[in-house]
């Protein structure tokens, strides 16, 4: 298939509207895993009628060919290809490139790859200094959102969106820089020097190095620590429609450069419905055990209407069974945390929470269970991640998500800009009084 066949639907058939004395047929669509869609492109010419759907549950955005999910079967393909292969056969590299470019690279376009985003690690010189600017609590998803959208004054040579050349260098110097500027915001909090990066280690030991050693000791790259951020880093990488790339999609569909969509992602990524569940995850689990592990209490609390407490890491706008991600991040956990001898009782309380809950009626009837926020953060808390830290990893897992979706966005021959409708329900025309008689 071509790219732009990659934006097909089947036609079929329709399905009918009665309003009022009208009867209009809208078009039926299916993609080709046999998702259904009324076309309703013509509909407020046709009846004058808007839709409404609050948060977009019932709505689709666009076509896309990148990621597949099933909700009620727990399935997530990249490309076509099960996230569960991918996690056990790639790496988050290989991954990058196959959400962007749309295929697994070969080894020649593999290496290729890999020495590109090798060559952009650093950051401007004059970008170390704004983090003199920041305050030393300045939490990192904040860093990571000001920097990023701050590349843009950089290099303003490679901003034009419709010229593939300065939009593959910008590809490179995303995926490239985003690993350090996050390690540096780290080293801020914490009063120690920036570690430049190193190119001779690979992207997950990079970062690694970047946030751990200092210029006083060469930090040892423990390797299970390295595959199970690179594991992390893959399971995070993309979810079709989710609320930070629908943001990057909205911003990038003003033609706004690469750096300001991504910027904006960040943003929207850090809320903690969002992807800011994971540090507001081990809060929660921390709590809990600070509690006396008393999970039934936090259970009952999140069922309480009145109370709005909400078990973190818990629940999926798509997925009504277990997230598959939930069940790798899990399993790597377990590995881990026994291959480390690591006792974190956060793991325990967790999956008693786990059990718990999915034995729990207002749970089960509700089809809410982990999700990939759920476990990640007790592996981030085993290579000694800081939890403001978490989400940042996130969005570092997500980058190549943000970017194939973006991209796809500009090469779909029926982009728009983003502008949605809405129904009013204000005040009606009225006169202004002049104050002296307000
Ligand atoms: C991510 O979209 C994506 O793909 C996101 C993501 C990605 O990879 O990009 O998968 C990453 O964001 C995962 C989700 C991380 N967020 C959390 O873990 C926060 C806790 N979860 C929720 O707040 C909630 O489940 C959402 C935000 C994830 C989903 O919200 P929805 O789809 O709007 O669901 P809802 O709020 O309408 O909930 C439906 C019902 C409600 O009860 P009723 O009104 O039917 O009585 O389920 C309840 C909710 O109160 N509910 C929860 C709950 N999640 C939903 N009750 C208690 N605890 C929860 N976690």
């Amino acid at each position: 298939m071509t790219a732009s066949d990659k934006f097909q639907t089947q036609d079929v058939g329709t399905a009918r509207l009665t309003y009022g004395d009208q009867e209009i047929e809208l078009p039926l669509l299916e993609g080709s895993e046999g998702e259904r869609a009324i076309d309703i492109s013509a509909l407020r010419k046709m009846t004058s009628l808007v839709t409404l759907d609050e948060g977009f549950v019932n709505t689709g955005s666009t076509r896309s060919a990148i990621t597949f999910l099933d909700g009620e079967k727990g399935i997530l393909r990249y490309r076509g290809y099960p996230i569960e292969e991918l996690a056990a056969h790639c790496d988050f590299i290989e991954v990058a490139y196959l959400l962007i470019h749309g295929e697994l690279p070969d080894s020649e376009q593999a290496a290729a790859f890999r020495s590109g985003i090798r060559h952009h690690t650093m950051i401007h010189e004059d970008m170390r200094s704004f983090y003199n600017g920041f305050p030393r609590d300045a939490h990192p998803m904040a860093i990571l959102s000001s920097v990023v959208g701050a590349l843009s004054t950089f290099y303003q040579d490679s901003m034009q969106v419709d010229d593939p050349e300065q939009v593959e260098i910008s590809i490179f110097r995303l995926i490239a820089k985003l690993p350090t500027i996050a390690a540096y915001s780290y080293k801020k909090s914490i009063g120690q020097p920036f570690m430049y990066p190193n190119n001779d280690l690979d992207y997950c030991e990079n970062f690694l190095h970047m946030m751990f050693a200092t210029p006083a000791h060469e930090h040892m790259i423990d390797p299970d620590f390295a595959e199970a951020l690179n594991l992390l880093l893959i399971v995070h990488a993309d979810h079709e429609q989710n609320c930070s790339t629908s943001t990057v999609r909205m911003v990038g569909s003003s033609n706004a450069n690469l750096f300001a969509s991504i910027s904006a992602g960040i943003g929207a990524l850090w809320g903690p419905l969002h992807g800011g569940a994971n540090e507001a995850c081990v809060s929660m689990l921390e709590q809990i055990a600070a509690d006396g592990g008393n999970v039934k209490k936090y259970v009952d609390m999140a069922k309480d209407k009145n109370n709005s407490f909400r078990l973190m890491g818990f629940g999926h706008r798509v997925y009504k069974n277990f997230d598959p991600r939930a069940k790798i991040i899990r399993a790597c956990c377990d590995k881990l945390l026994s291959k480390l001898n690591i006792d974190d009782p956060l793991f325990d309380v967790a999956q008693e929470l786990q059990e718990v809950a999915l034995k729990d009626e207002y749970f089960v009837e509700r089809k809410l269970y982990p999700n990939v926020d759920f476990y990640s953060g007790v592996i981030y808390r085993a290579m000694g991640i800081p939890v403001q830290m978490f989400t940042v990893l996130f969005a570092i897992g997500r980058l190549p998500g943000w970017i194939a979706h973006w991209r796809e966005l500009h090469a779909n021959p029926g982009k728009r800009i983003y502008r949605p409708r809405q129904i009013y329900t204000g005040d009606t025309e009225r006169k202004v009084v002049p104050i002296e008689q307000r």
